[in-house]
């Protein structure tokens, strides 16, 4: 069923005029390309959004958050902030076709905007830097344990064993700098290759199997014993452990597991065919990435509970849990060998699409060709990695933010933030939000109407209430969960 295109093709007849008095033509096509179809970009954009945000580090957060409120406010903020707020990222990119700093700046010139605005595109870039040098860390940890389980390590370990394994992994430096060095070195790689060549064939493959093996694992988890506790976990709101950080940790997930905020989904939009609908590839796409997220709580709690171990255990809960699930199931070494192939792989789509705005800047800006402006990218966040390496060894203890007492005439201090916890707490809780919140009154309130429902294609009831959505509900949202967590509501 396709709309049919009303006023569209008299944009576009106006954008070609515009073309034939020597205006530069590829803001109809993207000069890095285009996905070969809308099935592509939705793969893709789900192979991005789909991430150790889903699979890590949704089940941690919940678990100190304390479970079921969260994670409806989690669901709510994917809703209300998150869905509308991606549509508007796409569209930005898709009538810009530019990497996201010279879409935001053809976008303000052709408006006639405040060049403020432009400011975004930056900010984007910065923000997937920072975010790119500690995912490579952890992607890293995926990678180890992928080595772990094929040669059977885990084989009938207990819990005690397997957070012993993990505080060996992270206690090293050397081991971590050598996974994350791998795991960049691979995200450079297929960067540099050009986004179509490899990785479409590879995303096809990969995105099912996951799903799949997320689903024998949730199988697992429903014979601990335990599967009841888990989901009563999970999905039985307690209000009372929650609080106005909590909320702003929820609403910073929505924009992190769907890589909202920093123009990695405007990249990808800007690669997006133009007949394709914006909408419903926005609603499968969350939809996929939520139920990943789900499941994989799901398949965690069970065994976290069967196992007597903390939910709140922090960044180490999935490392944690799942070896003693590989450990007892038949063919755990195998499973679980697939299992973090499979995250690994996941992670990779993800980092991918975190270099990828940096590198169509300086391909468009700078002359570089996409390999260098890869190697480069990569280089610099690799080198910030280090920052999140030392944070869980030698400099577990640079912190910032810390309570400090004195008792019985020493000073003891708790809850400081290391470099990793705050590259994550400045990028997922207030570079993403905020950007999104840009994004939102950029296409809300300061471009034309009539050009966002062109880019759109959407038409009545439902472009109503998503316009409105986008101009009042999702800044409203934003700005009370921000004043809420600096504890001024
Ligand atoms: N969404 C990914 C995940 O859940 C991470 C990610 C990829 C991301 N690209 C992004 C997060 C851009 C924020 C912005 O693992």
């Amino acid at each position: 069923m396709r709309r049919p295109q009303r006023g569209g093709s008299k944009l576009r007849e106006q954008l070609s005029n515009h073309d034939k008095k020597g205006e530069a033509v590829e803001h109809r096509e993207s000069i890095h390309g285009e996905w070969s179809s809308r099935w592509v970009f939705v793969l893709a954009a789900a192979g991005s959004a789909v991430g150790l945000g889903n699979i890590w580090k949704f089940p941690y957060i919940a678990g100190e958050n304390g479970g079921g409120a969260f994670v409806l406010v989690y669901l709510l903020c994917i809703a209300l902030v998150g869905i509308p707020i991606m549509m508007a990222e796409v569209l930005l990119g898709r009538r810009g076709r530019r990497s996201p700093i010279n879409t935001l700046r053809f976008l303000t010139q052709e408006g006639h905007h405040h060049p403020a605005w432009e400011y975004l595109g930056w900010a984007g870039v910065v923000a997937g830097f920072l975010i790119l040098s500690y995912y490579s860390v952890i992607a890293g940890w995926a990678l180890s344990y992928l080595v772990w389980h094929i040669t059977g390590t885990f084989q009938g370990i207990d819990a005690a064993g397997a957070q012993q394994f993990f505080a060996d992994l992270t206690g090293s430096p050397e081991r971590l700098l050598a996974w994350h060095t791998i795991f960049m070195v691979m995200t450079t790689l297929v960067v540099a290759r050009g986004v179509r060549s490899g990785l479409e064939q590879a995303v096809r493959v990969m995105m099912p199997a996951l799903f799949v093996l997320l689903l024998v694992l949730v199988g697992y988890a429903a014979t601990t014993g335990h599967f009841g506790e888990g989901l009563a976990f999970l999905f039985t709101p307690d209000f009372h452990r929650l609080s106005g950080n909590s909320v702003l940790i929820a609403l910073g997930h929505a924009f992190f597991t769907l890589s909202l905020g920093m123009g990695a989904i405007m990249v990808y939009g800007s690669y997006m065919p133009h007949g394709a609908s914006i909408s419903r590839s926005t609603l499968m796409i969350a939809g996929a990435d939520t139920l990943v997220a789900l499941l994989a709580g799901m398949a965690i709690f069970p065994v976290v509970f069967a196992n007597g171990l903390e939910p709140g255990a922090g960044p180490g809960l999935l490392f944690q849990t799942l070896p003693l699930a590989f450990g007892q199931m038949p063919w755990g070494s195998l499973f679980g060998a697939l299992f973090f192939l499979l995250v690994t792989f996941a992670a990779w789509t993800s980092a991918i699409s975190l270099v990828e705005p940096t590198v169509a800047w300086l391909v468009e800006n700078h002359g570089f060709t996409r390999a260098w402006a890869a190697l480069a990218t990569g280089l610099a966040a690799w080198v910030l990695g280090l920052a999140t390496i030392f944070s869980f060894n030698i400099g577990a203890d640079w912190t910032l933010f810390a309570h400090c007492q004195i008792e019985a005439g020493v000073e003891v201090c708790s809850g400081g933030k290391t470099a990793f916890d705050l590259l994550d707490y400045l990028t997922s809780n207030i570079m993403l939000p905020l950007g999104g919140l840009v994004i939102a009154l950029f296409a809300g309130w300061v471009m034309q109407r009539r050009l966002v429902q062109e880019e759109l294609r959407l038409y009545g009831k439902g472009f109503e209430v998503w316009y409105f959505v986008l101009r009042y509900l999702s800044p409203v949202a934003m700005i009370v969960v921000f004043l809420g967590a600096i504890g001024i509501l």
